[in-house]
């Protein structure tokens, strides 16, 4: 009997090293795409950078806070979660403290794999579960524009993530369940406005990112894309932006709110929306007419009870 009470604990010993091993495994971050992928070559258009910059909301997180040139990405920003306080970092193209070295491949990799060049995982503070939907002439053109903007020195703060995320590689849990690369929710038709605001809409510009509620563990319900929820730092609600709520606008109205902040019921938005029209604002006119086209087009959805 000792004998296969022994035999028992080592099988179970063995699983649970195998388990262990397993996990260690399918977490590992493996970057999207190799050190000079073809699709990369040649240079990119600085001009259109500018426009994938400010549809993507960069300055937002990444400017330094507590001036006023939104163009200064030194990082630094507290962004306060449920699963800690996460600070973007210097992605000015300063060699040592920002991302000055970096190839336009480590950019691609961050953004639509979530993957540091480092290897390792980011998490999904840095809002790539959307910007995983990029086009490889997009994160181009982006590269080209971020390199020449000033340089910045000095590195942001550390994040404080709560403990069940201390260690990244954790997050691989978190993206075996809720991150597929280059997978958004998008929808296209075949109209092209439409489907230029689909991809801005979930990919460049996330608006879910906000205009969702999450699960416990951080992640977009689905049922609730788009039907509002509270926003990360837990203070507010942003609202609904299906045709639930916004049945009563126009895509002229959309798109004027993009424009200039103003609401059809003679409001204007504030908080976090005031920040995202800024860069809308920048925005080529069509760009704005094809993201109002595509919310004019998101379905009826009810909005979830905090
Ligand atoms: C909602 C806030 C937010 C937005 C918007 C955002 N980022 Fe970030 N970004 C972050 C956070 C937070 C991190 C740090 C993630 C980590 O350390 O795991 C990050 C990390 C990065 C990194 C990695 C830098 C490094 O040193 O490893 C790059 C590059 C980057 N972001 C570029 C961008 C670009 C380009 C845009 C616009 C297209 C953008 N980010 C938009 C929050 C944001
Ligand atoms: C950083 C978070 C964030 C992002 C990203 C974001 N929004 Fe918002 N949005 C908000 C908040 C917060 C409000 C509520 C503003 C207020 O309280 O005045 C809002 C309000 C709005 C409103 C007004 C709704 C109403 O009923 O008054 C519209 C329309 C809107 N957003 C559309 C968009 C679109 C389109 C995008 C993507 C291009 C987007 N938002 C991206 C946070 C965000």
């Amino acid at each position: 009997m000792r004998v296969g009470w022994k035999y028992g604990l080592a099988i179970v010993f063995g699983a649970g090293l195998l388990a262990v091993a397993a996990g260690w495994v399918v977490t590992r971050a493996s970057p999207p795409f190799a050190p000079g992928d073809r699709q990369f070559e040649g240079s990119g258009d600085p001009v259109r950078g500018q426009l994938v910059f400010n549809a993507g909301d960069c300055a937002s997180c990444h400017a330094t806070p507590g001036q006023p040139d939104r163009l200064r990405l030194g990082g630094g920003l507290a962004l306060a979660s449920p699963f800690g306080t996460f600070r973007p970092p210097n992605i000015s193209p300063d060699a040592i403290d920002g991302i000055g070295e970096w190839t336009v491949v480590d950019l691609a990799n961050a953004l639509i794999g979530g993957v540091s060049p480092k290897g390792q995982h980011y998490y999904p503070s840095f809002p790539y579960t959307s910007f995983t939907g990029m086009t490889v002439a997009d994160v181009k053109d982006l590269h080209a524009y971020l390199m020449t903007l000033p340089k910045v020195s000095g590195r942001a703060p550390l994040h404080h993530p709560s403990v069940l995320f201390r260690i990244r590689r954790f997050v691989g849990f978190w993206k075996l369940l809720f991150f597929q690369e280059h997978q958004t929710g998008a929808r296209f038709t075949g109209d092209p406005l439409h489907d230029r605001g689909a991809y801005l809409v979930e990919s460049l510009s996330h608006c879910a990112e906000c205009h969702s509620s999450r699960n416990v563990f951080g992640a977009i319900r689905r049922a609730t894309r788009f039907a509002g929820g509270v926003d990360p730092q837990g203070t507010g609600f942003v609202p609904n932006i299906t045709q639930d709520r916004l049945g009563d606008w126009s895509e002229a109205d959309i798109a004027k709110t993009l424009t200039s902040g103003d609401t059809p019921g003679h409001g204007r938005v504030g908080s976090s929306m005031a920040d995202v029209v800024t860069n809308t604002a920048m925005l080529p006119t069509g760009d704005r007419a094809a993201i109002a086209r595509y919310i004019k087009s998101l379905p009826p959805l009810p909005t979830p009870r905090p």
